[in-house]
């Protein structure tokens, strides 16, 4: 097993499979910057499929046991369900997914059926008029539903994440977590992150965890659960009456740097240890110069080893100025 500098394991690899999105949200790829113009990556510059599955089983071979698939909105990407079906053949990993919903009602069945494990919904509100505030392209709640209702009918275990950002969609908090007990989904609350730079974050715009946690807590009693594994980074908890569990990210109040395990592949085959990181590490070109399977493994190792990341916890007025890289590139 590859271990970084920190002594952290590299378990987890989250692979964006296109940096382009069907939402604006304003919290990741505000409208002002991502309009009409924005230049997105070229076609030929994103990995193949075949490419990504020899990267991903490089990664699998110096100990990565979880893949999922990010953007931009992975259901973009077209013929994803073929990545799915290739990924799902490397022994022992878990291949996830997560998405915002929109394309996801007629295409569930098929990732199903190519072996994706588990799915992803993001969902900031049940309201249309919150919901669309958040996603700027008048995306209505019922389709994204949908979406929930046709991964779950396809026997996918289903997981709801929903940023908060203050002033925009603390309302939806309490409705969102008992319409999610009811239907029997865990829904995780994430603080907004000063991931990027393009969304203007600012640290009076984030609704601390302990806040959520408070508001849930008023109205349907709730109890803390310990983690199912290190490096998980939901804090859970569950109703004190048995109906379900509620996870909350804490990543800016309550940094959970020290157990992080988790590498990024941006679509244009850069390697990222750090959600806040500044740089990458090209795996593309050495690819297409003709590298080796164990080449690749080696470069990833190497990378790893080296890693010191630790930003959440730094975090900083000094770090606050560095030129982060956004989330729909580096993958969510
Ligand atoms: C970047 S998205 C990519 C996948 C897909 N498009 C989606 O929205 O689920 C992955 C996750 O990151 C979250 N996210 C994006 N920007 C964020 C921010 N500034 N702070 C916290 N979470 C953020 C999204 O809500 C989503 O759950
Ligand atoms: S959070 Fe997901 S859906 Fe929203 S803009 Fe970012 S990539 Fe798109």
């Amino acid at each position: 097993m590859t271990i970084d500098a920190l002594g952290r394991p590299l378990h987890d690899l989250r692979i964006s499979v296109t940096d382009r999105c069907n939402f604006r949200c304003v919290y990741c790829m505000p409208k002002e910057i991502y309009g009409r113009g924005y230049q997105f990556l070229p076609k030929d510059q994103l990995l193949t499929f075949e490419e990504l599955g020899r990267i991903a089983r490089a990664f699998a071979s110096v100990g990565t046991r979880k893949i999922r698939l990010t953007g931009g909105e992975p259901l973009m990407r077209r013929g994803l369900e073929i990545l799915v079906a290739d990924l799902a053949t490397i022994p022992d990993v878990e291949v996830t997914l997560t998405t915002n919903g929109a394309l996801l009602a007629d295409r569930a069945q098929a990732l199903r059926d190519a072996g994706l494990d588990r799915i992803t919904v993001s969902l900031d509100a049940l309201d249309d008029e919150v919901f669309k505030c958040m996603n700027d392209v008048d995306f209505p709640v019922a389709k994204v539903l949908a979406g929930i209702e046709a991964a779950e009918g396809a026997g996918l275990p289903v997981k709801v994440n929903m940023v908060v950002r203050r002033g925009l969609n603390e309302s939806a908090i309490v409705p969102m977590a008992r319409f999610f007990r009811e239907k029997g989904h865990i829904l995780r609350f994430i603080e907004y992150m000063d991931v990027g730079h393009t969304n203007g974050w600012r640290l009076d715009d984030v609704v601390p965890a302990r806040e959520i946690v408070r508001l849930i807590g008023a109205e349907l009693p709730i109890e803390p659960v310990g983690a199912n594994y290190v490096g998980e980074v939901a804090e859970r908890w569950r109703y004190v009456d048995g109906s379900g569990e509620i996870g909350v990210i804490a990543s800016v109040t309550q940094a959970f740097c020290k157990d992080c395990t988790r590498a990024r592949l941006s679509a244009e085959g850069k390697v990222y240890t750090c959600l806040f990181a500044t740089a990458g590490t090209d795996l593309r070109d050495r690819l297409r110069a003709g590298a080796t399977d164990a080449q690749l493994a080696a470069a990833i190792s190497e990378v790893w080893a080296a890693r010191t990341d630790r930003y959440s916890e730094l975090r900083s007025s000094e770090t606050a100025g560095l030129h982060k890289i956004e989330m729909s590139y580096i993958g969510g």
